[in-house]
């Protein structure tokens, strides 16, 4: 597997100084900035668009951005996202009618191009574009909220996923998880497969961004 990122979801920062609070938690130790972009017709919410990915990079954020979409249809946030300075892009294949295409979309952008899938989303779906995803990440939880528990099933479905990138050979895809992760259960997520992290609650429901984040990479490196 790839070196272990942790990328921490913005759902849960403060939003009145967003900027700030960013930098905050790169400078805290974190690898990559995850986006939730939520419609409120995909998923029961609704967050930001485009504008903010502009602004955090007028802001002067470099670090990766990766920004997972909860919205319906695709390819118009792809076209923006990527526009925007977007370094990751993921979509559900629920929410896509030509999946292949809104893959190829975002890399012929420049970002790397993954699959999101809910819980109760089989991994099928990655059997036909193997050669064509940079990643793929499974939600465990079900999209929409930030605070919610982690479904413990996911942990056999990410052994699932980390066979089929074996198998692949393509072993540069990154295995991503995103719900209910923190410092107690990134040790098993890690072991059954995964290789980044999103976490939103968990790092910025702390006073101390580099205290929780440390106390991840300790757990990572045991
Ligand atoms: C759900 C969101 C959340 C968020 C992480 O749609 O995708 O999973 O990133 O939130 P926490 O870490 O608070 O569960
Ligand atoms: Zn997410």
């Amino acid at each position: 597997t790839q070196p272990y990122w942790i990328a921490p979801s913005i759902l849960s920062a403060d939003f009145a100084r967003l900027g700030e609070d960013v930098e905050r938690v790169l400078t805290a130790g974190a690898d990559v900035v995850h986006f939730d972009v939520m419609d409120n017709h995909y998923v029961p919410n609704l967050t930001f668009g485009s504008m903010i990915c502009t602004a955090l990079r007028s802001y002067g954020i470099t670090a990766p951005i990766d920004v997972h979409l909860m919205v319906e249809p695709v390819d118009r946030m792809i076209e923006y996202f990527l526009e925007a300075g977007a370094s990751i892009i993921t979509f559900h294949p629920e929410a896509s009618h030509h999946i292949d295409r809104s893959l190829q979309l975002i890399k012929s952008g420049g970002a790397k191009a993954g699959l999101v899938f809910n819980p109760a989303t089989p991994l099928h779906y990655l059997d036909y574009v193997m050669d064509k995803v940079d990643q793929v990440l499974l939600m465990s939880v079900n999209p929409g909220f930030g605070g919610q528990s982690f479904i413990p099933g996911t942990l056999d479905k990410l052994r699932l996923a980390r066979q089929k990138i074996e198998q692949s050979g393509r072993t540069d895809i990154r295995l991503e998880v995103d719900g209910g992760v923190n410092v107690k259960n990134i040790r098993a997520i890690a072991e059954a497969g995964a290789d980044m992290f999103v976490a939103g609650s968990a790092i910025f429901n702390q006073p101390d961004y580099k205290t929780v984040i440390d106390a991840m990479r300790a757990e990572l490196a045991l």
